[in-house]
């Protein structure tokens, strides 16, 4: 522990981590182009909508016209959320290429979130994989409140593990563990996380921080010394899940991004793109975003 890697891969979630919290429902022609902006940054991979019940997440209920808007660009995949078959069928119906399924550590949150107990989710999730698998769409898990949740507190770290490796074998390729709330601390994050790389290879896991308490790049920063190399984050900081209470926006990525520029780590992202694309989101939500970075007027020119 220590080295600091010499890349990362940013998951970008703005999109639908970030629009699914918001009180302004975005029109989806404006969220094609967030998208479009979003990719001409550089960043490869973007999650943009989730097919999971309308009612339960309105502000994404447009995620098949949206996919429909969506310009192919060879390096980038986008993905989508799936609960359960339904929202597969959808999916693929939509044309989607790339899909997440999305569990907890904690029972209360995931009855809460997707109305179903650990376990029957994963249950759930097995024939969907499956077929995904069989079309050729490739499958990225999640798991919710890896370090505290909103209803039970803490969360031990073996449960993470048991969870993480119910997901890896129904078939999915990437982990990402959620700090759903925002409540870890580098602490937690290197209690949680040796004990994740005792059993997975760091390439299969994911970070995803949100910033409800401003630990985001510390957590980060402590992921990086443990050789965590890909990072979930949202534009602006956007984001939060509408089931979380206490929930703010995830890690912003542009504070990711100029926290890796001037570590010297290559992420293959423009900062002025990014805060290109989260100006323009954040006038379309008609509110200033949370990102530190994206508050500075000078930004990437400071160093
Ligand atoms: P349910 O009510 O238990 O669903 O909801 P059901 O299976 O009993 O079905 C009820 C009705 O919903 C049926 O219709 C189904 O067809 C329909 P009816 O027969 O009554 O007319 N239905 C659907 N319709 C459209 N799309 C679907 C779908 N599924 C069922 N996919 C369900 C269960 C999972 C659907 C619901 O709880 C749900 O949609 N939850 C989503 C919650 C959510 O999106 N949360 C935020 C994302 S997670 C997150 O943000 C955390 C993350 O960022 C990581 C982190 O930060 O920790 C990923
Ligand atoms: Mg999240």
């Amino acid at each position: 522990m220590g080295t600091l890697p010499q890349s990362v891969r940013i998951v970008e979630v703005g999109p639908r981590d970030g629009l699914q919290n918001e009180a302004t429902i975005v029109a989806t022609d404006k969220k094609a182009q967030f998208v479009k902006m979003l990719a001409a940054s550089g960043l490869r991979d973007i999650e943009v909508a989730s097919f999971v019940h309308p009612r339960w997440v309105p502000q994404l209920a447009d995620a098949a016209s949206l996919i429909a808007l969506l310009e192919p660009v060879p390096s980038v995949r986008y993905s989508a959320l799936v609960p359960n078959m339904k929202g597969l069928e959808r999916a693929l119906e939509a044309g989607v290429r790339r899909i997440a399924v999305f569990t907890a550590a904690s029972e209360t949150f995931n009855r809460k979130n997707i109305n179903m107990g650990i376990r029957e989710s994963i249950d759930v999730f097995r024939p969907v994989v499956d077929r995904a698998l069989r079309e050729g769409v490739s499958v990225r898990g999640y798991v919710s409140t890896c370090f505290v949740c909103p209803y039970e507190g803490k969360v031990a770290k073996e449960k993470v593990a048991e969870v993480t490796a119910a997901l890896f074998d129904l078939g999915v390729d990437e982990v990402s563990i959620g700090d759903t709330i925002g409540a870890a601390t580098p602490k937690d994050v290197e209690i949680t996380g040796l004990h994740l790389l005792q059993r997975f290879p760091v390439t299969k896991l994911a970070m995803h921080f949100h910033d409800t308490y401003g630990m985001a790049v510390a957590n980060v920063y402590q992921s990086l010394l443990m050789g965590f190399t890909t990072f979930d984050s949202s534009a602006g900081g956007l984001g939060g899940c509408p089931y979380a209470p206490g929930a703010s926006g995830n890690l912003a990525t542009e504070d990711l991004v100029y926290l890796v520029d001037r570590l010297g780590i290559e992420s293959g992202v423009s900062l002025a793109m990014i805060r290109r694309a989260s100006h323009f989101i954040a006038a379309e939500l008609g509110r200033g975003l949370p990102s530190r970075v994206l508050q500075t007027s000078a930004g990437e020119k400071t160093a």
